[in-house]
C-alpha cells in the first residue's frame, strides 16, 4: 500500500499585512517510507459576512485580543483524531475535521484552525505524489481544463481597507484583451504606476490602502474611475478594449437601519442603483461586488434581472462560499458570479464543492485573497485549476504579489493559456 498517512500536524503563529497574528499549520505525511511537509497560512478578513465560518481568536489581552493560540490548541486536538490515518481523500479528511467540530459555522475549533489542517493535508499529499497543487486537485474538480486566470486587480482601495471618504470599497482594473497573463501583469503594473504619477501630479496621497492600491482622499466613485481610465490610457492603452473596471462595493459594511450610507447621507436601494447604473453607463464596468446588503435579497434579484446581461453581478458577502446560500442564489436568480474564499467556509472540499456548484449553473467564480494576506500563495493553484477569474489585491505589496508571481511561475514553466474567453464573454455581455 502506498496511500498517504498523517504523521503530524504543527501549528505556529506567524504575522499577516496587517500585523495580526494567523496560523500556519504544517502537515506531515509519509509515502513509500518518505515524509513529505508542507504549510498553508490562513489569511483573514476585514470586511467579513456576517455568515462566514467562524475565525477562532483567543480574545484576551495579547495581540489586542486577536492571539490564536486556543487554533494552535485545536490543531493538536486535530492530531490526536487524525494521527495515522489516510489521508489522500480530501472530502473523507474534511469530513472527520467537521465532524470533529460539530457545529454549523466551525465555531468549536475555529474555522482558522481547521482551514489550516484541511489545506496543508492536501498540498502535503500532492507533494508525496510528486505533482503541482493545481494538477493535484484534478482529482477532486474532476477539471483538467488549466487556464492562467484573469486577475482583478484593485488599484483603489475605500470602505473599511482605507482611511479616507470613498465608501465603495475597491476598484479594479481587469486586463481581459491581452493574449497572455505575462503580458497582462506587465500591463497591469505599468497602469499601476502611472496611477501613482496622475495622483501625485494631483495633489493626492499615494499612501495605500490594506490591498495595495492607493487610498487618495477622494470620494466619489466617478472621481475614482476617472483616475483609472485616464491612468490606462495614458499608460497607452484602450479602456474598454484592453482593460475593464471592477468595483466591489462591499454594500453590507455602510448598511445601517435599513439604510445605505452613501456619501454621509442615508439612501434607499433604489438611489444606490441608480448610481451604479450612471457607472454603467459611463465606464467600461466589467463586474460590481456586492452591491447590496447580505441579507437584502430583493434588491439583490431586481439588480440581477435588470443588469445579469451586462456585468457580473458578483456575491461575497451574500454567498460567504457556502453551498446552501448559493442554492439560494441560483434558484432565485441572483447574481451571476461567486467570490471564492477558503476560509469563508473553512475546508478546501467545501471550497471545491461550492466552485463545482457554481460553474455547474453557469456562475462564474473569482477566487479571492482577503485583506489580511500572507506570502502564502496556494489560492493562485486553485484559480488555475477550476475557475477563470483571481483577485488579489494591487500588483504591488508582497502579500498581494505573491498569488501573481505565483502566477507568472506557472506561466512560465507549464506554459498555460491565459483565460482569453473572459473578453469573448464580456463583450458578448456588452453588447
Ligand atoms: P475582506 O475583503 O478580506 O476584508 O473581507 C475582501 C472582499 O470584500 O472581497
Ligand atoms: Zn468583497
Amino acid at each position: 500500500m502506498f496511500r498517504p498517512v498523517l504523521k503530524d500536524l504543527k501549528a505556529i503563529w506567524v504575522l499577516d499585512s496587517r500585523s495580526n497574528p494567523t496560523l500556519e499549520v504544517f502537515a506531515y505525511v509519509q509515502r513509500k517510507g518518505n515524509i513529505y511537509i508542507d504549510s498553508f497560512i490562513v489569511p483573514s478578513g476585514a470586511s467579513t459576512g456576517e455568515f462566514e465560518a467562524l475565525e477562532l481568536r483567543d480574545n484576551e489581552k495579547d495581540f489586542h485580543g486577536k492571539g490564536v493560540s486556543k487554533a494552535i490548541k485545536n490543531v493538536s486536538f486535530i492530531l490526536d483524531h487524525l494521527f495515522n490515518t489516510y489521508v489522500d481523500d480530501i472530502f473523507e479528511v474534511d469530513r472527520k475535521l467537521i465532524e470533529l467540530d460539530g457545529s454549523k459555522n466551525k465555531s468549536n475549533l475555529g474555522a482558522n484552525a481547521i482551514l489550516g489542517v484541511s489545506v496543508a493535508i492536501a498540498k502535503a499529499v500532492a507533494k508525496s505524489y510528486d505533482i503541482p497543487f493545481f494538477k493535484y486537485l484534478s482529482f477532486w474538480t474532476k477539471s483538467y481544463d488549466y487556464y492562467l486566470p484573469v486577475p482583478m486587480m484593485n488599484i483603489i482601495n475605500g470602505g473599511v481597507h482605507a482611511d479616507n471618504d470613498l465608501d465603495f470599497q475597491e476598484f479594479m482594473i481587469v486586463p481581459l484583451g491581452f493574449d497572455n497573463f505575462s503580458n497582462a501583469i506587465k500591463a497591469s503594473s505599468e497602469v499601476y504606476n502611472t496611477l501613482k504619477k496622475i495622483l501625485k501630479e494631483n495633489g493626492l496621497s499615494t499612501s495605500v490602502g490594506d490591498e495595495g492600491g492607493f487610498a487618495p482622499k477622494i470620494d466619489s466613485p466617478f472621481k475614482a474611475c476617472e483616475f483609472i481610465i485616464t491612468a490606462i490610457e495614458k499608460t497607452g492603452y484602450k479602456a474598454g478594449k484592453d482593460f475593464f473596471i471592477s468595483l466591489d462595493v462591499a454594500a453590507s459594511s455602510f448598511f445601517k437601519n435599513n439604510k445605505y450610507i452613501y456619501s454621509k447621507n442615508p439612501v434607499d436601494y433604489k438611489e444606490l442603483m441608480n448610481i451604479y447604473e450612471k457607472l454603467i453607463l459611463n465606464y467600461p464596468i466589467f463586474s460590481i461586488e456586492d452591491p447590496f446588503d447580505e441579507n437584502d435579497w430583493d434588491s439583490w434579484k431586481e439588480f440581477t434581472n435588470k443588469y445579469k446581461s451586462k456585468i457580473l453581478i458578483v456575491g461575497d458577502d451574500l454567498f460567504v462560499t457556502n453551498i446552501e446560500r448559493i442554492e439560494k442564489g441560483i434558484n432565485n436568480n441572483i447574481a451571476n458570479a461567486v467570490l471564492i474564499k477558503l476560509n469563508q467556509i473553512g475546508t478546501l472540499s467545501e471550497t471545491i464543492k461550492a466552485i463545482s456548484l457554481a460553474n455547474a449553473n453557469g456562475y462564474k467564480t473569482i477566487i479571492s485573497h482577503r485583506s489580511g494576506e500572507t506570502e502564502d500563495n496556494t489560492i493562485s493553484h486553485i484559480a488555475v485549476n477550476n475557475s477563470y477569474f483571481i483577485k488579489s489585491g494591487a500588483p504591488a505589496r508582497s502579500e498581494r504579489n505573491s498569488k501573481y508571481n505565483e502566477l507568472l511561475r506557472i506561466y512560465n514553466f507549464y506554459n498555460l493559456n491565459y483565460y482569453s474567453q473572459a473578453y469573448k464573454t464580456i463583450s458578448i455581455i456588452q453588447n
